[in-house]
């Protein structure tokens, strides 16, 4: 125990959050804390609190003048490579990169980029399917959103095969926390993300077509935006953009592999993808939480918390709250209030590629079940660690249609 906390009453150690989990401990846990200690603190990496329930996690979204990102927006707090917009960044420094990215993720832009999202869906799965299956997420999950990104910010092949490449090897690294690997890659993101810029400030596109392009062009009280915040951005749009929808695929599969039923259904109709993909991001929400800290004491659920001591929202148990969501461990295609759910946060830093992220799951789920007669099943599921929640490996047997 450090001095701090032997000194300290109220920093009790309520919780480990590196436990070892199966499919269902992880929320087991958070259920019996939501009943004995919503409010917890854990001793694990310096100290912290997390939040469990839904109203409380809620209460500090909505309140971002006090409950700010740009000190810490995730537990653990990563090694700090520099200050990444939108993220890292308080209103109103905040605003002018959300200005910026907001319209790239717009029904309209992404009826655009559908077509070549699903063919590259295709690309990547019709392989796997042919070859009878195998771990979807080494051959799947972990290189999707990668190839997404390169369509996204419109690549030339080096570039394109460069992100692709690094994209998936650091994916799999942080999910499987090999620390000395995520560094590495990392620094490869940051070299990606440069090379990107360079390329649009040599060849510029439609500011209106291109992300990267636009964030050139913005100004903010008739200023440029930074040039090491332009970068930041772009690296921040990768990486974020990249975990969830690699986690939460494999655990949707592994979860239809179970249940043939819904499965079947599913295949016979793909109308109920989208709602489907609704609930499946409430009920194994990818990013278990991001972190706010108080700039002032606080008071939540009867514990005192204090300036600058960091809090975990653990989004992945709002959304099982059972005051919010009637028996909130069920798969529930008619859910009256599937989108009360969190899975992508709320206030200013809800997540800006939440279309996209939809988009990625939908043509995952149309594509496989189109050409598959069934999956199962197939072997040992690893699953990835905080702050994550999912699967890290699914071997299925697949039934080529
Ligand atoms: C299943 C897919 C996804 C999930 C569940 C997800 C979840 C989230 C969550 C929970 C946040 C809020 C962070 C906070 O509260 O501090 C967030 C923010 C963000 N997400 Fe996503 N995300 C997904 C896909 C994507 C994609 C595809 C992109 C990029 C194309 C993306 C880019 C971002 C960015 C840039 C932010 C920061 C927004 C800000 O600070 O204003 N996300 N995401």
């Amino acid at each position: 125990m450090t001095e701090k906390q032997s000194r300290d009453p109220r920093l009790t150690d309520d919780f480990d959050p590196q436990a070892s989990e199966t499919f269902t401990s992880a929320h087991e846990t958070y259920a019996d804390l939501r009943k004995s200690c919503p409010v917890a603190h854990s001793n694990e990496w310096n100290g912290f609190w997390a939040l469990f329930k839904y109203d409380d996690i809620v209460s500090v979204l909505k309140d971002s003048k006090t409950f700010i990102t740009s000190v810490q927006n995730v537990v653990p707090k990563v090694a700090f490579t520099g200050r990444r917009p939108p993220l890292h960044l308080d209103p109103p420094e905040h605003t002018p990169y959300r200005r910026a990215l907001n319209p790239f993720f717009t029904n309209e832009k992404m009826a655009k980029l559908e077509p070549a999202l699903r063919q590259i869906t295709i690309d990547l799965l019709d392989p796997y399917i042919r070859a009878g299956g195998g771990d979807i997420c080494a051959d799947y999950t972990h290189r999707l959103p990668g190839y997404a990104f390169a369509e996204f910010f419109h690549l030339t092949s080096d570039l394109s095969m460069k992100i692709k490449e690094v994209t998936t090897i650091y994916d799999k690294a942080l999910q499987e926390a090999n620390d000395d690997l995520v560094k590495e890659t990392s620094l490869q993101l940051y070299e990606i993300a440069r090379d990107i810029i360079a390329e649009r400030k040599a060849r510029p596109l439609d500011p209106k077509d291109d992300p990267t392009t636009a964030l050139l062009a913005a100004r903010h009280e008739g200023k440029p935006l930074p040039d090491d915040m332009i970068l930041g951005t772009i690296r921040q749009l990768i990486v974020v953009g990249m975990i969830a929808p690699s986690v939460l695929i494999g655990t949707i599969l592994l979860y239809l592999a179970k249940d043939q039923t819904l499965q079947s259904r599913l295949r016979r109709n793909p109308d109920l993808i989208p709602k489907a993909v609704e609930e499946f991001l409430r009920l194994y929400t990818p990013y278990r939480g991001f972190a706010r800290t108080a700039n002032k004491d606080v008071t939540i659920g009867g514990r005192l918390i204090k300036k600058d001591e960091p809090i975990a929202l653990v989004y992945a148990s709002a959304n099982r709250d059972e005051a919010v969501f009637p028996n909130p461990d069920e798969f529930d295609l008619d859910r009256p209030n599937m989108k009360d759910s969190v899975a992508f946060g709320l206030g200013p830093h809800q997540c800006v590629g939440a279309p996209m992220g939809r988009l990625e799951i939908r043509l995952t789920l149309e594509e496989m079940l189109r050409r598959t007669k069934r999956f199962d099943a197939d072997g040992e599921v690893k699953m990835t660690r905080w702050p994550e929640w999912g699967t890290l490996s699914v071997p299925l047997k697949v039934e080529p249609v």
